[in-house]
């Protein structure tokens, strides 16, 4: 088991560059089911996710190779099987994706329910109803979904739930309803760029979608897509956790590959915070204040400040002048965080989906343990800016979000570096 170490205290400076986003690049993988010709995607970051999602294809007939500079190829050279197994699925999420794809294009799957995780309940209600509504017939039997439709058949579907739209059940809906026969509307789909990205790159295979990026999907369902050639956008998530490292360093930082477009939720509130990001041409500046405000935080869908984001800037209030909060709208039980962060001297107490934060004067490295992706992302910024030594057990998290980042990190000036723990471990790893 891997650990990362980190000397606090250096101002990052210089420029870093953002990766292609990985909640783009997961189901634009699996949409290459829906054809037989070859797909090639680009700015592919080079992730766990994508070599799990990628074996996952492997399973289910697909060749995937890595080439140069984030190029994945991928071209299905078998329809025989569509069992995508617990073992591939319930280490990641996103992996669900390949239901929709698999059930039009083949006429059946058969995936494993992927469960819940640390961050909490992750429900696929919304996946089942969508497919459902486009006429397929679904059970779920022995932990796995049974679905099955000769020719799916648009419909009109509702795809809202009790926290809004659902990213992934867009996606597996959209995907399916791009083969149906007739027109598919739905309704309160995600808006995330993700799904916009997806839609942009289902478009490019030959399918008819149309208002993009808007939560009232069109999709005109055509008889079969084809290969496409498609250049994934940078990881949102990534450039704002790295605007976030360069505010909490007081560093002078510049983001390259980043789209402000994106982000504009985020450099508002780090605006309140006296965080200045400026950009132009795919370039976002950072220019941090000697102290920073408090404010109030509540993640929603997007145009919103994502929950994949919570935990950094919780990580940065802890060292705001007053008393924040920060309200979890997507995944109310997503506070792992907060005791790893209390470890290192900030000061901020949970009451149902908020987190009260009382900023401190300065943290002190201490050894700190990361749940999930995000929180790990949480504890590595607070440790750039933490007196001393942090030591961040359970790295395997961060693999799966974020492309070389103590390289990245290093290169900006921080001390950080990465060591096997001579004890190992034979601890389970579940993604989530
Ligand atoms: C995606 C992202 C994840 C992000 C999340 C919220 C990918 C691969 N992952 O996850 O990084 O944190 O969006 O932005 O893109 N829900 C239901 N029923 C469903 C599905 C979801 O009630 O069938 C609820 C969930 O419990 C949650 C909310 O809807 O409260 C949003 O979840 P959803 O958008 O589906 O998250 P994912 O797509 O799994």
């Amino acid at each position: 088991m891997e650990k990362i170490i980190i000397e606090g205290g250096y101002r990052l400076q210089g420029r870093v560059k953002i990766s292609g986003a990985k909640n783009a690049a997961l189901p634009i993988m699996t949409a290459c089911l829906l054809s037989d010709e070859k797909c090639v995607i680009r700015n592919t970051p080079d992730l766990v996710d994508v070599a799990s999602l990628s074996a996952i294809l492997g399973e289910l007939g697909a060749g995937v190779e890595r080439g140069e500079g984030g190029t994945v190829e991928i071209k299905v050279e078998s329809e025989e099987n569509s069992t995508a197994p617990y073992d591939m699925v319930r280490k990641m999420r996103a992996s669900f994706c390949v239901l929709g794809p698999l059930l039009a294009r083949r006429g059946r799957a058969k995936v494993s329910l992927p469960g819940g995780c640390v961050i909490g309940l992750r429900p696929i209600d919304l996946h089942l109803k969508g497919l459902r509504a486009l006429g397929a017939r679904i059970d779920v039997e022995g932990g796995y979904v049974l679905a099955e439709a000769p020719r799916l058949r648009g419909a009109k579907i509702y795809l809202g739930g009790p926290f809004g739209s659902s990213v992934t059940g867009t996606a597996n809906v959209m995907m399916a309803a791009t083969l149906a026969q007739g027109t598919t509307i739905i309704e309160c789909a995600a808006c995330e760029p993700e799904i916009e990205d997806l839609a942009h790159f289902l478009n490019k295979m030959g399918a008819k979608i149309s208002r993009l990026g808007t939560p009232r999907l069109i999709i005109e369902g055509v008889d079969s897509l084809h290969g496409a050639d498609y250049e994934i956008i940078p990881d949102r998530i990534e450039a704002a956790t790295y605007i976030i490292a360069a505010a909490i360093t007081q560093g002078d930082v510049t983001i390259e590959s980043a789209r402000l477009e994106h982000l504009a939720a985020v450099v508002d509130k780090l605006s309140e915070i006296g965080v200045v990001v400026t950009g132009e041409d795919k370039s976002l500046k950072v220019i941090a204040p000697a102290k920073f405000s408090s404010t109030d935080l509540v993640t929603l869908p997007y145009p919103g400040i994502p929950t994949d984001l919570q935990a950094q800037f919780t990580a940065l209030l802890s060292l705001a002048d007053g008393i924040s909060v920060v309200t979890e709208k997507i995944f109310p039980d997503r506070f792992m965080h907060i005791a790893e962060l209390n470890r290192l001297g900030a000061n901020i107490r949970k009451e149902g989906p908020h987190a009260i934060i009382t900023g401190a004067s300065e943290l002190s490295g201490a050894p700190v343990m990361a749940s999930d992706l995000r929180a790990s992302a949480a504890l590595i910024l607070a440790g750039l800016v933490a007196r001393g030594k942090t030591i961040v057990n359970r790295v395997y998290h961060l693999d799966r979000g974020y492309e070389r980042i103590e390289e990245k990190l290093s290169s900006l000036g921080a001390q950080i570096s990465r060591i096997e723990d001579e004890r190992g471990s034979s601890e389970e790893v579940i993604y989530t």
